[in-house]
């Protein structure tokens, strides 16, 4: 099979996401020992990670951590959206601090989207859902792009480490790409690395939760902020554990506060100044992140950032009600959170399923539950307990239950969750400013 490439402004839907994380490196995501895994987590939409053993270490040894994710103001959101803050809820909820891009600069850069504009989509479409879907506004800071100085300076400075043919790569850009849209990635690479700088929390593990037409990204915030690191943490050919110097200036100093804050937990040191590094020769590869960890104030002490690599959640992209992807572009494909019970009912009736083409068959052979688009919506959204799922699941295989049924029972569920959530949406409009922050 041809190499899938991954464009994050030509989102569609990819079949084979086995294949992706074999193309791209990306792990397997495994939400055991997690408190109260969210169902996004527990069913397998959360599929992937990159470098989610920081984050899970933070959690469960009540370290800080941060997660950031950025929102594109537009058009209306709808379920797809929904994920991303979804997974932004539950992280706050085992501790995380939370930051929030809304990506004026990008939608201005990709789409010529006004920055006012943007500001009013952002926030009467995007932060009073949020809120209404239950964020919460202690250690929750939603921010424009265009507003935060530090984010542009990153982008700006960090934009050093890398170069043209790399972004031409990544991203597919060519001659008649324009300017803004060339350094949008940088500015992500900003939203994402800054929340490490001291103003903002200073260096932590950080987790980006994305779907995964967002990876270039990652994969360009995690190549920088290793490229800024002033050390390098890694398994020689001999096995051994290294700790060698980047730069060179100044090595000598930089080696022996290495080996004082090293010194604590590993009592096996050598320091080999000829090749600007110092071996752990009682350390392992399980290691490596400690060792990165405590090498951090050192290179802060040196003028370095110090940045953890960001790590980063991936979800599969809901399949639309049509079949296709769940897009703005494509009528009927999308369930906004502001849509009626009634439009969303409408939906949900056209939509396609794993049904067969008539009711006998459907008894005799059962429904196919993995290429239906109203069981998505029931495991992706709306049935929270595993053991009714699965139930439905069975009932379905085995011809137990129509599809005219599911539709009934979603487009239910759908209305009190609608119901629910424009309610919520009107108490939020007087909680807006402990959320949204001025720079
Ligand atoms: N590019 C993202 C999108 O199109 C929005 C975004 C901006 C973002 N900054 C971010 C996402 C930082 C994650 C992290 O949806
Ligand atoms: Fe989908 Fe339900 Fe039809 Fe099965 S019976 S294919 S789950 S709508």
């Amino acid at each position: 099979m041809d190499r899938q490439t991954i464009n994050p402004w030509d989102a569609r839907l990819f079949d084979d996401y086995g294949q992706i994380m074999e193309d791209f490196g990306i792990d397997h995501f495994d939400c055991t020992d997690l408190p109260h895994p969210h169902r996004l987590l527990r069913r397998g939409v959360v599929f992937g990670h990159r470098g989610f053993g920081l984050i899970k270490d933070s959690i469960l040894s009540n370290e800080p951590f941060a997660i950031l994710t950025g929102l594109s103001p537009s058009g209306a959101m709808h379920l797809g959206h929904k994920m991303t803050i979804d997974e932004v809820i539950y992280f706050q909820s085992v501790g995380a601090d939370v930051s929030i891009a809304v990506a004026d600069i990008e939608s201005y850069a990709v789409r010529g989207m006004p920055l006012d504009k943007a500001r009013e989509i952002a926030i009467n479409e995007y932060v009073l859902n949020y809120i209404a879907l239950g964020l919460q506004p202690d250690k929750c800071q939603i921010y424009f792009q265009s507003k935060r100085s530090e984010v542009k300076d990153l982008a700006y400075l960090l934009g050093r480490k890398t170069n043209l043919s790399t972004m031409k790569a990544i991203y597919g850009f060519e001659g008649e790409t324009n300017m803004g849209h060339v350094f949008v990635p940088l500015v992500q690479v900003g939203d994402i690395l800054h929340v490490q700088l001291e103003k903002y929390g200073s260096p932590r593990p950080t987790l980006v939760p994305v779907g995964i037409d967002q990876d270039p990204h990652i994969r360009l915030s995690r190549d920088i902020a290793g490229a800024f690191r002033l050390f390098n943490v890694s398994k020689t050919k001999d096995n051994k554990i290294g700790v060698f110097a980047k730069v060179d200036e100044n090595v000598s100093q930089l080696l022996d506060d290495a080996e004082s804050a090293l010194g604590g937990e590993f009592n096996q040191i050598k320091k080999m100044p000829d090749y600007k590094a110092i071996y752990l020769d009682d350390a392992t590869e399980q290691d490596l992140d400690r060792i990165e960890r405590g090498l951090v104030p050192v290179e802060l002490r040196h003028g370095g950032y110090g940045f953890f690599p960001p790590s980063a959640t991936y979800h599969r992209l809901l399949p639309g009600l049509s079949g296709d992807k769940m897009s703005s572009s494509i009528p009927g494909s999308a369930i906004y959170l502001t849509d009626t019970s009634d439009g969303a009912a409408k939906k949900i009736g056209n939509s396609k399923t794993g049904g067969r083409v008539s009711a006998d068959e459907q008894k005799r052979l059962g429904g196919e539950p993995d290429h239906c688009s109203v069981f998505e919506l029931f495991k992706y959204h709306l049935i929270e307990d595993d053991a009714e799922l699965k139930e439905r699941y069975n009932m379905c295989k085995n011809g137990t239950i129509l599809c005219g049924h599911c539709k009934k029972y979603a487009s239910e569920l759908m209305s009190q969750f609608l119901e629910d959530i424009r309610e919520k949406r009107e108490q939020a409009l007087d909680v807006i400013d402990d959320y949204v922050v001025e720079n």
